[in-house]
Protein backbone atom coordinates (compact mmCIF):
# COMPACT_ATOMS: atom_id res chain seq x y z
CA UNK A 1 0.00 0.00 0.00
CA UNK A 2 2.84 2.42 1.17
CA UNK A 3 4.43 1.81 -1.97
CA UNK A 4 1.70 2.26 -4.32
CA UNK A 5 1.19 5.92 -2.70
CA UNK A 6 4.77 6.11 -3.06
CA UNK A 7 4.58 5.51 -7.18
CA UNK A 8 1.52 7.42 -7.09
CA UNK A 9 3.42 10.44 -5.48
CA UNK A 10 6.35 10.30 -7.95
CA UNK A 11 4.11 10.05 -11.15
CA UNK A 12 2.45 12.83 -9.88
CA UNK A 13 5.62 15.10 -9.10
CA UNK A 14 6.41 13.67 -12.61
CA UNK A 15 3.12 15.10 -14.36
CA UNK A 16 3.76 18.39 -12.64
CA UNK A 17 7.12 18.89 -13.49
CA UNK A 18 6.32 17.84 -17.27
CA UNK A 19 2.87 20.67 -16.82
CA UNK A 20 5.83 23.00 -16.05
CA UNK A 21 8.27 22.06 -19.09
CA UNK A 22 5.07 22.34 -21.20
CA UNK A 23 3.66 25.25 -19.76
CA UNK A 24 6.99 27.13 -20.67
CA UNK A 25 7.63 25.27 -24.52
CA UNK A 26 4.10 26.85 -25.22
CA UNK A 27 4.41 30.15 -24.18
CA UNK A 28 8.06 30.22 -25.88
CA UNK A 29 6.25 28.47 -28.96
CA UNK A 30 3.34 31.21 -28.79
CA UNK A 31 5.45 34.16 -28.27
CA UNK A 32 4.76 35.80 -31.96
CA UNK A 33 1.08 35.27 -31.91
CA UNK A 34 0.38 36.52 -34.94
CA UNK A 35 2.37 33.84 -37.04
CA UNK A 36 1.80 31.07 -34.71
CA UNK A 37 2.72 28.41 -37.71
CA UNK A 38 6.00 30.32 -38.55
CA UNK A 39 8.66 27.85 -38.87
CA UNK A 40 6.57 24.72 -39.84
CA UNK A 41 5.93 23.31 -43.08
CA UNK A 42 2.46 22.06 -43.87
CA UNK A 43 1.50 19.52 -46.87
CA UNK A 44 -2.14 19.90 -48.24
CA UNK A 45 -3.68 17.57 -50.62
CA UNK A 46 -6.26 18.60 -52.72
CA UNK A 47 -5.38 22.33 -52.41
CA UNK A 48 -5.42 24.10 -55.98
CA UNK A 49 -9.14 24.93 -55.11
CA UNK A 50 -12.28 25.46 -52.46
CA UNK A 51 -11.87 24.08 -48.67
CA UNK A 52 -7.82 22.75 -49.40
CA UNK A 53 -7.21 26.05 -51.49
CA UNK A 54 -8.73 28.25 -48.52
CA UNK A 55 -6.65 26.12 -45.75
CA UNK A 56 -3.59 26.55 -47.91
CA UNK A 57 -3.60 30.19 -48.29
CA UNK A 58 -4.40 30.31 -44.51
CA UNK A 59 -1.90 27.94 -43.35
CA UNK A 60 1.03 30.03 -45.23
CA UNK A 61 -0.57 32.97 -43.71
CA UNK A 62 -0.10 32.15 -40.29
CA UNK A 63 3.47 31.72 -40.77
CA UNK A 64 4.00 28.21 -42.18
CA UNK A 65 5.56 27.42 -45.55
CA UNK A 66 2.90 25.25 -47.62
CA UNK A 67 3.26 22.87 -50.37
CA UNK A 68 0.20 22.79 -52.16
CA UNK A 69 -0.60 19.54 -54.66
CA UNK A 70 -3.54 18.39 -56.59
CA UNK A 71 -4.04 16.29 -60.23
CA UNK A 72 -3.65 18.85 -62.52
CA UNK A 73 -0.48 20.42 -63.50
CA UNK A 74 -2.15 24.06 -64.49
CA UNK A 75 -4.03 23.83 -61.25
CA UNK A 76 -1.20 23.44 -59.12
CA UNK A 77 0.11 26.43 -61.46
CA UNK A 78 -2.59 28.78 -61.07
CA UNK A 79 -3.04 27.99 -57.08
CA UNK A 80 1.11 29.07 -56.95
CA UNK A 81 1.06 31.83 -58.99
CA UNK A 82 -1.75 33.40 -56.70
CA UNK A 83 -0.83 32.90 -53.46
CA UNK A 84 2.96 33.73 -54.01
CA UNK A 85 1.62 36.64 -55.93
CA UNK A 86 0.24 37.34 -52.43
CA UNK A 87 3.62 36.75 -50.67
CA UNK A 88 2.93 33.61 -49.38
CA UNK A 89 5.78 30.80 -49.02
CA UNK A 90 4.80 28.04 -51.23
CA UNK A 91 5.81 25.37 -53.18
CA UNK A 92 3.52 22.79 -55.03
CA UNK A 93 3.75 19.64 -57.11
CA UNK A 94 1.10 17.20 -59.02
CA UNK A 95 -0.02 14.74 -56.77
CA UNK A 96 -3.41 12.65 -57.28
CA UNK A 97 -3.29 10.66 -53.90
CA UNK A 98 -4.88 8.20 -55.15
CA UNK A 99 -1.26 7.20 -57.15
CA UNK A 100 1.88 6.15 -55.21
CA UNK A 101 4.17 7.71 -57.39
CA UNK A 102 2.51 11.17 -57.43
CA UNK A 103 2.83 10.54 -52.89
CA UNK A 104 6.07 9.62 -53.54
CA UNK A 105 6.39 13.18 -55.19
CA UNK A 106 4.56 14.89 -52.87
CA UNK A 107 6.70 13.63 -50.16
CA UNK A 108 10.22 14.54 -52.14
CA UNK A 109 8.88 18.19 -53.15
CA UNK A 110 7.62 18.65 -49.33
CA UNK A 111 11.23 17.60 -47.69
CA UNK A 112 12.86 19.93 -50.29
CA UNK A 113 11.83 22.65 -48.43
CA UNK A 114 13.47 21.98 -44.57
CA UNK A 115 14.15 17.92 -44.74
CA UNK A 116 11.10 17.66 -42.27
CA UNK A 117 7.06 17.79 -42.26
CA UNK A 118 5.01 19.47 -39.47
CA UNK A 119 1.66 19.46 -40.89
CA UNK A 120 -0.29 17.08 -42.81
CA UNK A 121 -4.09 18.33 -44.08
CA UNK A 122 -5.69 15.48 -46.15
CA UNK A 123 -8.55 17.30 -47.92
CA UNK A 124 -8.51 15.48 -51.69
CA UNK A 125 -11.82 13.83 -51.44
CA UNK A 126 -13.62 12.28 -54.36
CA UNK A 127 -17.19 11.30 -55.28
CA UNK A 128 -17.81 9.84 -58.86
CA UNK A 129 -21.11 8.85 -58.73
CA UNK A 130 -24.43 10.44 -57.10
CA UNK A 131 -26.65 7.65 -56.29
CA UNK A 132 -27.92 4.23 -53.36
CA UNK A 133 -24.98 2.63 -51.46
CA UNK A 134 -25.93 -0.69 -52.98
CA UNK A 135 -26.55 1.21 -56.46
CA UNK A 136 -22.49 1.58 -56.77
CA UNK A 137 -20.54 -0.62 -59.11
CA UNK A 138 -17.10 -2.03 -57.35
CA UNK A 139 -15.45 0.78 -59.80
CA UNK A 140 -17.18 3.44 -57.58
CA UNK A 141 -16.38 1.69 -54.44
CA UNK A 142 -12.64 1.26 -55.44
CA UNK A 143 -12.34 5.08 -56.58
CA UNK A 144 -14.20 6.35 -53.58
CA UNK A 145 -12.43 4.08 -50.52
CA UNK A 146 -8.62 4.62 -52.13
CA UNK A 147 -8.81 8.14 -52.74
CA UNK A 148 -10.65 9.25 -49.61
CA UNK A 149 -9.65 6.50 -47.34
CA UNK A 150 -6.90 4.53 -48.15
CA UNK A 151 -4.84 7.80 -49.46
CA UNK A 152 -4.43 9.63 -46.39
CA UNK A 153 -3.17 6.76 -44.37
CA UNK A 154 -0.76 5.61 -47.32
CA UNK A 155 0.71 9.37 -47.39
CA UNK A 156 0.69 9.71 -43.36
CA UNK A 157 2.60 6.45 -43.32
CA UNK A 158 5.01 7.84 -45.81
CA UNK A 159 5.45 11.14 -44.01
CA UNK A 160 5.37 9.73 -40.67
CA UNK A 161 9.39 9.14 -40.10
CA UNK A 162 9.96 12.79 -41.05
CA UNK A 163 6.92 14.30 -38.59
CA UNK A 164 7.10 12.17 -35.82
CA UNK A 165 8.79 13.58 -32.40
CA UNK A 166 9.20 17.10 -33.61
CA UNK A 167 7.28 18.67 -30.97
CA UNK A 168 3.31 19.74 -32.41
CA UNK A 169 3.56 17.87 -35.48
CA UNK A 170 -0.44 17.78 -36.61
CA UNK A 171 -2.51 16.24 -39.23
CA UNK A 172 -6.17 17.05 -39.57
CA UNK A 173 -8.35 14.46 -41.91
CA UNK A 174 -11.51 15.88 -43.96
CA UNK A 175 -15.09 14.11 -43.22
CA UNK A 176 -18.45 15.58 -44.52
CA UNK A 177 -21.44 16.20 -42.27
CA UNK A 178 -22.93 13.25 -44.53
CA UNK A 179 -20.96 11.06 -42.04
CA UNK A 180 -23.41 12.23 -39.10
CA UNK A 181 -26.49 12.63 -41.75
CA UNK A 182 -25.98 10.26 -44.20
CA UNK A 183 -27.98 11.19 -47.71
CA UNK A 184 -29.65 8.38 -49.72
CA UNK A 185 -28.23 9.91 -52.47
CA UNK A 186 -24.54 10.14 -52.13
CA UNK A 187 -24.47 6.47 -50.29
CA UNK A 188 -20.68 5.25 -50.89
CA UNK A 189 -19.33 8.88 -50.18
CA UNK A 190 -20.88 8.63 -46.60
CA UNK A 191 -19.77 5.34 -45.64
CA UNK A 192 -16.23 6.77 -46.57
CA UNK A 193 -16.53 10.18 -45.15
CA UNK A 194 -17.60 7.96 -41.60
CA UNK A 195 -15.14 5.83 -42.08
CA UNK A 196 -12.59 9.39 -42.10
CA UNK A 197 -14.17 9.54 -38.80
CA UNK A 198 -12.62 6.26 -37.21
CA UNK A 199 -9.49 6.71 -38.87
CA UNK A 200 -8.76 10.36 -37.29
CA UNK A 201 -10.04 8.01 -33.86
CA UNK A 202 -7.24 5.25 -34.67
CA UNK A 203 -4.44 7.46 -35.67
CA UNK A 204 -4.96 9.63 -32.83
CA UNK A 205 -4.08 6.67 -30.76
CA UNK A 206 -1.38 5.26 -33.06
CA UNK A 207 0.32 8.46 -32.94
CA UNK A 208 -0.10 9.96 -29.79
CA UNK A 209 3.25 7.99 -28.31
CA UNK A 210 4.65 9.84 -31.44
CA UNK A 211 3.79 13.29 -30.66
CA UNK A 212 1.86 13.55 -33.56
CA UNK A 213 -2.06 15.30 -33.00
CA UNK A 214 -5.04 14.02 -35.43
CA UNK A 215 -8.23 15.78 -35.98
CA UNK A 216 -11.07 15.69 -38.36
CA UNK A 217 -12.85 19.08 -39.96
CA UNK A 218 -16.41 17.95 -40.55
CA UNK A 219 -17.44 20.31 -43.36
CA UNK A 220 -21.73 21.29 -43.71
CA UNK A 221 -22.20 22.61 -47.14
CA UNK A 222 -19.65 24.21 -48.38
CA UNK A 223 -19.58 27.00 -51.62
CA UNK A 224 -17.13 25.26 -53.65
CA UNK A 225 -17.57 23.61 -57.44
CA UNK A 226 -17.43 19.82 -55.50
CA UNK A 227 -21.14 20.70 -53.84
CA UNK A 228 -22.64 22.91 -56.34
CA UNK A 229 -24.72 20.57 -57.92
CA UNK A 230 -26.41 19.99 -54.13
CA UNK A 231 -26.56 23.85 -53.26
CA UNK A 232 -28.19 24.62 -56.19
CA UNK A 233 -30.66 21.84 -56.20
CA UNK A 234 -33.36 23.76 -54.48
CA UNK A 235 -35.35 20.53 -52.86
CA UNK A 236 -31.73 19.49 -51.22
CA UNK A 237 -30.77 23.01 -50.11
CA UNK A 238 -34.71 23.89 -48.51
CA UNK A 239 -34.36 20.51 -46.69
CA UNK A 240 -30.46 21.52 -45.38
CA UNK A 241 -31.64 24.90 -44.46
CA UNK A 242 -34.39 23.14 -42.32
CA UNK A 243 -31.56 21.30 -39.98
CA UNK A 244 -29.29 24.72 -39.99
CA UNK A 245 -28.62 27.36 -37.55
CA UNK A 246 -27.33 29.78 -39.75
CA UNK A 247 -28.81 30.11 -42.85
CA UNK A 248 -26.22 30.15 -45.50
CA UNK A 249 -23.94 28.09 -47.35
CA UNK A 250 -20.74 28.08 -45.85
CA UNK A 251 -17.36 29.67 -47.16
CA UNK A 252 -13.93 27.60 -47.75
CA UNK A 253 -12.39 30.04 -45.18
CA UNK A 254 -15.14 29.36 -42.65
CA UNK A 255 -12.74 26.09 -42.40
CA UNK A 256 -9.76 27.20 -43.40
CA UNK A 257 -9.13 29.03 -39.25
CA UNK A 258 -10.54 26.07 -37.42
CA UNK A 259 -7.35 23.74 -39.43
CA UNK A 260 -4.75 26.62 -38.52
CA UNK A 261 -5.91 26.37 -34.70
CA UNK A 262 -6.03 22.18 -34.90
CA UNK A 263 -2.35 22.83 -36.28
CA UNK A 264 -1.13 25.55 -33.43
CA UNK A 265 0.37 25.11 -30.25
CA UNK A 266 -3.26 26.53 -28.77
CA UNK A 267 -4.60 22.58 -29.45
CA UNK A 268 -1.68 20.78 -27.99
CA UNK A 269 -4.07 18.88 -25.78
CA UNK A 270 -6.58 18.24 -28.75
CA UNK A 271 -6.12 15.11 -30.65
CA UNK A 272 -8.56 12.18 -31.83
CA UNK A 273 -11.24 15.13 -31.97
CA UNK A 274 -14.10 15.92 -35.16
CA UNK A 275 -15.20 19.22 -35.28
CA UNK A 276 -18.00 19.96 -37.27
CA UNK A 277 -18.21 23.77 -39.51
CA UNK A 278 -21.80 23.36 -40.66
CA UNK A 279 -23.92 26.11 -39.51
CA UNK A 280 -25.51 23.38 -37.46
CA UNK A 281 -24.20 20.69 -35.24
CA UNK A 282 -25.87 17.21 -35.68
CA UNK A 283 -24.44 15.84 -32.30
CA UNK A 284 -25.37 16.73 -28.65
N1 LIG B 1 -17.89 21.43 -50.52
C1 LIG B 1 -18.63 20.80 -49.60
O1 LIG B 1 -19.80 21.11 -49.38
C2 LIG B 1 -18.02 19.68 -48.80
C3 LIG B 1 -18.76 19.17 -47.73
C4 LIG B 1 -18.23 18.16 -46.96
C5 LIG B 1 -16.98 17.66 -47.25
N2 LIG B 1 -16.27 18.15 -48.30
C6 LIG B 1 -14.95 17.58 -48.56
O2 LIG B 1 -14.01 18.61 -48.70
C7 LIG B 1 -12.97 18.20 -49.56
C8 LIG B 1 -12.68 19.28 -50.58
O3 LIG B 1 -13.85 19.55 -51.30
P1 LIG B 1 -14.09 20.95 -52.04
O4 LIG B 1 -15.53 21.21 -51.87
O5 LIG B 1 -13.11 21.95 -51.63
O6 LIG B 1 -13.83 20.50 -53.56
P2 LIG B 1 -13.30 21.33 -54.82
O7 LIG B 1 -13.55 22.78 -54.71
O8 LIG B 1 -13.85 20.59 -56.00
O9 LIG B 1 -11.71 21.11 -54.76
C9 LIG B 1 -11.19 19.82 -54.83
C10 LIG B 1 -9.67 19.95 -54.87
O10 LIG B 1 -9.11 18.66 -54.78
C11 LIG B 1 -8.36 18.36 -55.96
N3 LIG B 1 -8.54 16.93 -56.19
C12 LIG B 1 -9.64 16.27 -56.61
N4 LIG B 1 -9.42 14.95 -56.68
C13 LIG B 1 -8.13 14.77 -56.26
C14 LIG B 1 -7.30 13.63 -56.10
N5 LIG B 1 -7.72 12.40 -56.40
N6 LIG B 1 -6.04 13.81 -55.65
C15 LIG B 1 -5.58 15.05 -55.35
N7 LIG B 1 -6.31 16.16 -55.50
C16 LIG B 1 -7.57 16.02 -55.95
C17 LIG B 1 -8.87 19.32 -57.02
O11 LIG B 1 -7.91 19.70 -58.00
P3 LIG B 1 -7.60 18.81 -59.34
O12 LIG B 1 -8.86 18.78 -60.13
O13 LIG B 1 -6.47 19.53 -60.02
O14 LIG B 1 -7.18 17.48 -58.82
C18 LIG B 1 -9.15 20.54 -56.14
O15 LIG B 1 -7.97 21.24 -55.86
C19 LIG B 1 -13.37 16.84 -50.10
O16 LIG B 1 -12.73 15.82 -49.36
C20 LIG B 1 -14.86 16.78 -49.85
O17 LIG B 1 -15.32 15.46 -49.67
C21 LIG B 1 -16.76 19.14 -49.09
Amino acid sequence: MTSMFRATSWAFKGLQCSSVLLSARMSSKTADRSRPLAGKVAVVTGSTSGIGFAIARRLAQDGAHVVVSSRKQQNVDQALAALQGEGLSMSGTVCHVGKAEDRDRLVATALRHSGNVDFLVCVAGVNPSVGSTLGSSEEVWDKILNVNVKAPALLLSQLLPHMENRGGSSVVLVSSIGAYLPEARLGAYGVSKAAILGLTKTLSLELAPKDIRVNCLVPGVIDTAFSKMLFEDPDFWNHMKGRHGIQRVGQPEDCSGLVSFLCSPDASYITGESIVVAGFSPRL
